[in-house]
């Protein structure tokens, strides 16, 4: 087989484990040896054009199949399939998962086009503590919440969502989204409740949210043993249904100076970000940072100026940082490291 696409396999088989999909794992295990007798998965991944680890090919063949298991055109790989349902059951749910590689491959090239796209609700769990903390800094701010890389806009209703953190607990009990984390270390700024004063994002592929396919291809990236975040996902998306955010197709760094001009007093500008920074070219970055540091430049304890990074950690892989750099004064703090998807925060601000 390629090289290139075994690398991607073992890349991929990895990362699965790593973030407790063991039926992806092993479906992948299998779909590696497929590949490498020439089976039904060779036909589709073998001879990829590009370079299938960055592409991230595998995650969107794997979206691709899961698409079709929620579309109700796989009755029989759905039987295995906790999103909707179902349980695995070996070998039964790699023949399933084989027989619609076999007989949908049309119905899946399509998907295998396009770049995944996620929108990962529970990062808010992780992100939460730093719109506390902007409320703490600035009482009474109303909070202007701008979010770059923002996929369908998801995490810019962060406070509308149920956080339990044991033993803390912030946001509304009734929610649709109810998202539990583990918290370690001191307490956030729990007792704020900021006002939002509105919400906007940009993406360069945003997903439109009242498009049923663009909803389906957002549910179909979300790996089927974990259904607990395709509930979190769906009730996220109701949310956002409701009284949609403005979303723009852009990219971050043509699109944040328009966004970041007049502020009135009373404001507090927060421009937040999640597993995006990643994506951004050297260029791009710099031009982003120059943005921000020249209306930090202007910012003023009325009008403040807020930059909330939830990114993967240089020096930790496979953790996540929470960093927060203020204006007036464009210090910057860690606020709180933990898992990628807000499964867990180590709270180390204040
Ligand atoms: C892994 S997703 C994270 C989505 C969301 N922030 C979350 O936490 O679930 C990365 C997102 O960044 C977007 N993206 C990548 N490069 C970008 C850029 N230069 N400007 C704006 N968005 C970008 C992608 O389209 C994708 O939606």
């Amino acid at each position: 087989m390629d090289e290139r696409l075994d690398a991607a396999f073992r890349f991929q088989i990895g990362g699965c484990r790593v973030f407790e999909s063991e039926l992806y794992a092993r479906l992948l295990e299998h779909a590696q040896q497929d590949c490498e007798a020439g089976g039904p998965c060779a036909l589709l991944l073998v001879g990829w054009p590009g370079d299938p680890l960055r592409d991230f090919l595998l995650l969107r063949f794997l979206g691709a199949v899961h698409a079709r298991v929620l579309a109700g055109e796989a009755p029989e790989l759905a039987r295995h399939y906790p999103s909707v349902g179902g349980m695995p059951e070996w070998p039964g749910v790699w023949q399933a998962f084989l027989g619609v590689v076999e007989e949908q491959a049309d119905a899946l090239r399509p998907q295998l086009e396009t770049f995944p796209q996620t929108n990962e609700v529970r990062r808010c769990a992780g992100l939460l503590g730093g719109f506390l903390e902007v409320a703490r800094r600035y009482p009474g701010s109303r909070q202007r919440l701008r979010e770059i890389g923002t996929s369908a806009g998801l995490n810019l209703f962060w406070d509308r969502y149920h956080y339990t953190l044991a033993p803390h607990e912030w946001g509304t009990r009734g929610s649709a989204v109810k998202l539990e984390a583990e918290w370690s270390g001191g307490s956030a700024a729990f007792e704020q409740v900021p006002e939002i004063e509105s919400r906007a994002g940009c993406d360069i592929a945003p997903v439109r949210l009242a498009d049923a396919a663009g909803r389906l291809r957002l549910e179909s990236y979300v790996w089927p043993d974990q259904p607990e975040r395709l509930t979190h996902l769906r009730g996220a998306v109701e949310i956002a249904r409701a009284d949609p955010a403005r979303i723009e197709e852009a990219r971050a760094g043509e699109w944040l100076a328009g966004e970041l001009a007049d502020a009135p007093d009373g404001v507090a500008r927060i421009v937040f970000h999640s597993s995006v920074w990643l994506y951004i070219p050297e260029d791009e970055r710099a031009r982003i940072v120059d943005v921000l540091e020249s209306a930090g430049a202007e910012a003023t304890a009325e009008r403040p100026l807020a930059w909330l990074r939830h990114e993967d950690s240089d020096e930790r892989p496979g953790r996540m940082e929470l960093l927060l750099r203020s204006w007036p004064g464009g210090q910057e703090e860690k606020l709180a490291d933990g898992h990628p998807h807000g499964r867990k925060v180590d709270w180390l601000g204040g």
